[in-house]
């Protein structure tokens, strides 16, 4: 499972790489076609879900980390009263889920689905998308295209991939990665954050971010969301819709009830 703890969750809204990504707009056209009602698994501290309901949808959020529903509930706190009337949070793994509510659209944004290690870990997952899921409704996810020269390449080296960053209450931070080992067999990868915090007057202080990604191939996407009861309507290679090609960065998958 994922290791977002408190301090990790305080800096994610700060990084550059998150803050970003081209699928808050794809995410959005997503839940206004479906006309809101809109769940989130995964919903982290609202990168997305917060632009949702701001664009007037409603949005039901779900974290499985304590850290990152607080950071979300903080930042809807201070949105206007008929954004806050539009959300709901529940800090709960998405793959026990049962709010016993169905949805015009489900979503796992940015890669939660890689946080599902196992086959029982997704189909569980999997099964709590179906059981919220209205008769039209649509599960919406992406999960990166894995990039075979990157795999075979890992060497377990830090590399900063942010230069130092302010943090809005004055500190800053200067981020590496590195994908300690690859297990090829289980398709994960062993990942490592580490975050370099500085605050004016006090050492640097180290906070590393641990977890394995799984990372899938698109048949057997197809293959496993067959196996939850789920059918492809369409998968992207992009968030602007184009193609899933063998240089796409992302797999985008758009499904429906089988
Ligand atoms: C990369 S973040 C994405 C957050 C948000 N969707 C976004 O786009 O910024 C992945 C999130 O998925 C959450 N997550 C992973 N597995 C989960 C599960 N089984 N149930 C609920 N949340 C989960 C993590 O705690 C984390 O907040």
């Amino acid at each position: 499972m994922s290791d977002y703890s408190f301090e990790i969750s305080r800096l994610y809204d700060s990084v550059p790489l998150y803050a970003t990504r081209p699928d808050v707009q794809f995410y959005v056209e997503e839940a206004r076609s479906a006309g809101g009602n809109v769940l989130e698994i995964g919903c982290g501290t609202g990168r997305v879900l917060i632009p949702t309901a701001r664009a007037g949808l409603t949005i039901d959020g779900v974290d499985t980390a304590s850290g990152m529903i607080s950071v979300c509930a903080e930042r809807v706190a201070s949105e206007p009263q008929a954004v806050r009337d539009r959300v709901a949070l529940h800090e709960s793994d998405g793959r026990h889920l049962d709010l016993r509510k169905s949805f015009r659209l489900v979503t796992a944004p940015f890669r939660v689905m890689q946080h599902q290690i196992t086959i029982d870990d997704q189909l569980e997952f999997l099964a709590s998308v179906k059981r919220h899921l209205g008769r039209d409704g649509r599960f919406v996810f992406d999960v990166f295209n894995p990039d075979f020269a990157a795999l075979v390449s890992a060497d377990g080296i830090e590399r900063e991939d942010t230069p130092p960053t302010s943090l809005p209450d004055g500190r800053s931070f200067r981020r590496a990665a590195r994908v300690k080992r690859v297990r090829f067999v289980e398709q994960v990868s062993e990942v490592e954050v580490i975050y370099y915090v500085t605050a004016s007057g006090e050492p640097e202080k180290r906070f590393v971010q641990g977890f394995d990604m799984r990372w899938y191939l698109r048949d057997e996407l197809v293959h496993l969301l067959a196996r939850a009861g789920l059918r492809v309507r369409s998968m992207y290679g992009d968030f602007d819709r184009s193609p899933l090609a063998d240089t796409s960065k992302e797999i985008i998958v758009v499904t429906e009830l089988a």
